[in-house]
């Protein structure tokens, strides 16, 4: 495997997104088979927001929110009753993500930030849940990505991860597997015609991404608590959710 393909260095993977944003959600829905929005809804069913009866609800933040589709279903989990903020450092992303708040009559409540992960914008202990969605797997420095998700998080807050992992299944795995190295990429290639083998590039990074009890032993070296993780789809994907411990 090339170390080109798995260089994440922010410029290069700032321009690779900044080159697929026009048709990363169609390609999304279409190599999932819109398996994905379940997995999004799945995440704010196992990683709820909080919804005070009275008073102003503590924010969200949903770090690399790329087009925002986290976001969007944290306002629908939500019903519109929380603020969330979406950043991401690769603007082209964030922009189909501002219309399709504005679609949705969401500009007053979802706010969208160009930031970089590893140094976010905001104080420490202010959001209620701090999430990212097939992001964390892209951020140059992942130790550095999760230390500021957790900084940010209130706490008693909570941390939600949701990534790509391996089936365990023996006949699933190797069926799966044969689609994600060899279909996948070449639809996506086909279809983005992306400069930088960014669909190549899904399924290189997903293989050498820790998952499982690996990321979970990760979140708790972060100081997350009660952390569990979640098989999707037969473990296509996983979430992880973990507290920060109240002080
Ligand atoms: C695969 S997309 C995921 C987008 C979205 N969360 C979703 O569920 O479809 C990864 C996103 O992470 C962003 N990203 C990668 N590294 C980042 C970093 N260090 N800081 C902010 N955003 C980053 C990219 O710009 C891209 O929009």
């Amino acid at each position: 495997m090339s170390s080109s393909l798995l260089d994440k260095r922010e410029a290069r993977i700032r321009t690779m997104f900044g080159n697929i944003a026009p048709r990363y959600d169609l390609l999304n829905h279409l190599l999932s088979l819109n398996i994905d929005r379940y997995w999004r809804w799945r995440t704010t069913r196992l990683a709820p927001p909080y919804v005070p009866a009275a008073g102003v609800a503590a924010p969200i933040l949903d770090v690399c929110t790329g087009t925002g589709d986290l976001a969007l279903a944290y306002d629908r989990a939500a019903q519109q009753r929380v603020p969330i903020i979406g950043a991401d450092f690769c603007l082209p992303m964030l922009l189909p993500a501002c219309a399709k708040t504005r679609r949705r009559r969401a500009t007053g409540r979802i706010r969208y930030v160009e930031a970089d992960t590893q140094r976010l914008p905001f104080p420490d202990d202010t959001f209620q849940l701090t999430t990212v969605a097939f992001g964390l797997r892209n951020v140059t420095d992942t130790d550095r990505g999760l230390a500021e998700m957790v900084r940010v998080t209130q706490p008693g807050g909570r941390v939600a991860i949701l990534e790509f992992s391996q089936p365990r299944h023996w006949l699933f795995g190797r069926l799966y597997r044969f689609y994600f190295r060899c279909i996948l990429p070449c639809i996506g290639q086909t279809i983005s015609r992306s400069r930088d083998n960014a669909y190549n590039y899904l399924p290189a990074s997903v293989l050498e991404f820790p998952e499982g009890e690996a990321l979970a032993a990760k979140l708790r070296r972060h100081g997350l608590t009660e952390v569990h993780w979640y098989p999707l789809t037969f473990g296509i994907a996983t979430l992880y959710v973990g507290t920060k411990p109240s002080e």
